[in-house]
């Protein structure tokens, strides 16, 4: 039977990393890979998980299974961070393997609710997207999102394709720090798209996966927030992979906000798919991250030291931003100032990507996009240097 099986794509970030590894080169530079890392090159430990794992680890007194959509205190905990108060009786949820196990619930429950729906992404997007969706089979279209020659958002195309969903699709958004472009919406522009969408009678799906990367912890929720007050049913896929720094425990959640006469049903059936799939969710991440969010000064702590990797990344941004004007003696890369979250897309082509990695041993994905976090203050002037030789 495994004699039929066909050899899958190979990921391409996956692929970075070993070409990145195999590199021989001691001056090399990851920009490829999706973590944090700081300016020594790390991905640490927060304290706040640190200090909620030896806790953990002296109080808990039983790995029996919790429930089928994980821990309430997590749910309640997160739809708080999430969308703040008022929306308890409307919210179902269920803990899942990190935000992609949440995407993945999120389209499944659509499959199952309204099998012929299409779902609409935007071009570009975090390439599991669309894998995803056509791994399940169902329908999907694109909807323009980046200018090319401004590297902001093509807005005017984003809301021409927008105007084409009907009614009962779903609509994936990123609710804020699009990946790959660094890109993202002002919240009047936000405005817009949830009215088009709303009288179109669509069914946003936010993927919400660096909140607290971009402007804030309440900031970056300013859009999904926006979305929950104006639409009677939004499912929101939440990552704490990111903002909390727990890549590896697979920390995440679907919420499906409903009327409250429906949530019991919606509830149910979002247990019925984790059943289906791995029956109970994983749940050390989702405690620590109830610990945190619970306890005043677990939580106090943990949004300081989010709030230094924000800044840490923003810092990186000018400096990048100035050394580009200095390199390139132009404002054209000015954008990496504005853009948010961890990720730009430069505007690079695919040749001079190549270059990058073969004459300067710089890494980045093949679309141009950088991990903003892969540098530190003395590898930017050289990024900077590199582009403009490469004649970016
Ligand atoms: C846009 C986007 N959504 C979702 C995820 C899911 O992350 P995870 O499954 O690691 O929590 C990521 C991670 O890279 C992402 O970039």
């Amino acid at each position: 039977m495994l004699d039929a099986l066909k050899p899958q794509p190979q990921d391409k970030i996956l692929q970075l990393i070993a070409m990145y590894r195999d590199d021989p080169r001691t001056q090399k530079i990851d920009l490829g890979v999706g973590v944090y890392k700081d300016a020594t090159g790390l991905t640490p430990v927060m304290r706040a998980v640190k200090a909620a794992e030896k806790k953990l680890w002296e109080d808990e007194t039983t790995k029996t299974y919790t429930a089928l959509a994980g821990d309430p205190a997590f749910s309640a905990a997160m739809v708080g961070m999430i969308l703040g108060e008022g929306f308890a009786d409307r919210a179902a949820a269920v803990a899942t393997p990190g935000g992609t196990g949440a995407i993945r619930q999120a389209l499944e429950l659509i499959k199952l609710a309204a099998p012929g729906a299409t779902v609409w992404i935007s071009a570009p997007t975090w390439p599991n997207h669309p894998s995803i969706i056509k791994y399940l089979g169902m329908a999907m279209a694109e909807y323009r999102y980046f200018d090319e020659a401004t590297r902001g958002v093509d807005f005017a195309g984003l809301m021409a394709d927008l105007a084409k969903v009907k009614a009962g699709d779903a609509v994936l958004l990123h609710g804020c720090c699009h990946n790959p472009t660094g890109a993202n919406l002002t919240l009047d522009q936000w405005a817009e798209v949830v009215k088009l969408l709303a009288d179109k009678g669509a069914v946003p799906l936010v993927d919400l996966a660096y909140q607290g990367f971009g402007d804030g912890l309440d900031e970056d929720a300013a859009a999904t927030r926006l979305i929950a007050g104006a639409f009677p049913e939004v499912l929101i896929a939440a990552s704490c992979s990111k903002n909390f720094g727990i890549y590896r425990e697979r920390t995440g959640i679907l919420i499906a906000l409903t009327s409250p006469e429906r949530k019991a049903v919606v509830q149910g059936n979002l247990n019925f798919l984790n059943r289906q799939n791995y029956s109970f969710p994983p749940d050390h991440g989702a405690r620590l991250v109830t610990m945190i969010l619970g306890d005043a000064a677990l939580a106090a702590d943990w949004k300081a030291e989010l709030e230094e990797v924000r800044q840490n990344m923003l810092g990186l941004r000018q400096q990048l931003a100035d050394e580009f004007r200095r390199a390139t003696n132009s404002d054209r890369y000015d954008f990496v100032a504005t853009h948010r979250g961890m990720f730009s897309r430069l505007g690079l082509s695919e040749a001079q990507v190549n270059r990058l990695r073969d004459e300067h041993g710089i890494y980045m994905v093949g679309d141009s996009r950088i991990n903003i976090a892969g540098l530190n203050a003395k590898t930017v002037p050289i990024l900077a240097a590199a582009i403009a030789a490469v004649g970016g």
